[in-house]
């Protein structure tokens, strides 16, 4: 689908297809417990979020240098680019990466330095990009407050925080306090909830972390009074619709309450999450929903217009998008 559109919900690190995960493994010396890619790929059968988010951050074991960052970022923007993404809000994980020694500027120079190489390869399509940094909401506030502060010297290149990893268990209210000091440092704030978790999740995301979208969401239709609101506000939700399904909330996409959360009026866009991971870059999610639940072309061109009102672009640039 070429239909122009932003994405607002990607996470860098499940952008890393198997063929790069072995391609880094060699380079920086790492291990892999799999024989070959086809093994590696054998492995992406998730039952839940647990499941894939075990895979994911040991993938992540192979990311060590600043060129590695940059190699990732930028084949994400090539790959995106050629399925009509113009703007990109991109998600990392800093913490998963101190955790194993790399260093912020390595994460955040290779990031920024990804950003600008797909900008210029992929200079025909114009895409541009900004950096999202997400707190691991299964690490402790302390955690998300120290990362906040190893990244301050870098904020000029994060346009915002998030929050992500294992929902349940881990609500938003743990994390008021590094949502408020990110807000008084001039930065965006948007939040996971009710993609495993429950619609109160999404509501402690609107109400103390003061989120601009929420990330997923779709759990938010088991609360028609949240359903109102959601609609009244028109607070941008960011569904992952292949994401959904292999994660288990789904039993297959036919069954995906997309087109109820737009019948409700809510405002809605479409995103890959973890497009390594879920068999879909954003074109792909596209193409899938009109498959599979019968979006016709106006209601896929609404939703990414939608993308493009939901994202952190000025509004200059929203309107040559739009
Ligand atoms: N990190 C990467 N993908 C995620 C998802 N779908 N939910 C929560 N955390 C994630
Ligand atoms: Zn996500």
């Amino acid at each position: 689908m070429d239909i122009p559109k932003a994405e607002l919900h990607v996470h860098i690190e499940g952008t890393m297809e198997p063929e790069m995960v072995f391609e880094l493994a060699r380079r920086n010396d790492v291990e892999l417990p799999y024989s070959s890619v086809a093994e590696l790929r054998s492995r992406y059968e998730f039952s839940d979020l647990q499941s894939f988010l075990d895979i994911y951050y040991a993938n992540m074991a192979v990311l060590r240098t600043r060129r590695d960052f940059r190699e990732l970022t930028a084949a994400y923007l090539r790959e995106s680019a050629r399925q009509g993404v113009r703007h990109a809000e991109i998600f990392f994980d800093p913490q998963a990466h101190l955790a194993r020694g790399v260093e912020m500027p390595a994460i955040v120079d290779g990031l920024s330095e990804g950003i600008t190489e797909g900008i210029t390869e992929g200079a025909g399509s114009g895409v541009t990009a900004e950096l999202i940094l997400c707190f691991l909401r299964d690490q402790s506030a302390e955690s998300a407050m120290d990362t906040l502060r190893l990244a301050e010297p870098f904020l000029d290149r994060i346009i915002g925080v998030g929050l992500d990893s294992a929902e349940v268990g881990h609500p938003p209210s743990k994390f008021t306090e590094v949502f408020d000091r990110a807000r008084e440092l001039g930065l965006r704030a948007v939040a996971h909830a009710g993609e495993e978790g429950p619609a109160e999740y999404v509501r402690e995301a609107l109400d103390l972390l003061r989120v601009e979208r929420v990330d997923h969401g779709i759990r938010a239709l088991d609360d028609p009074e949240l359903v109102d609101r959601l609609r009244r506000e028109q607070v941008p939700l960011t569904v992952c619709p292949l994401s959904n399904v292999r994660l288990g909330s789904f039993s297959h996409l036919s069954q995906h309450t997309l087109p109820r959360l737009m019948a409700e009026g809510l405002m809605v866009t479409i995103n890959s999450d973890d497009p390594a991971y879920f068999g879909g870059y954003a074109g792909e999610n596209f193409s899938a929903v009109r498959e599979h639940l019968g979006l016709t072309r106006e209601q896929l061109r609404q939703v990414a217009a939608n993308s493009v009102q939901a994202s952190f672009l000025d509004r200059e640039r929203k309107s040559a998008l739009l």
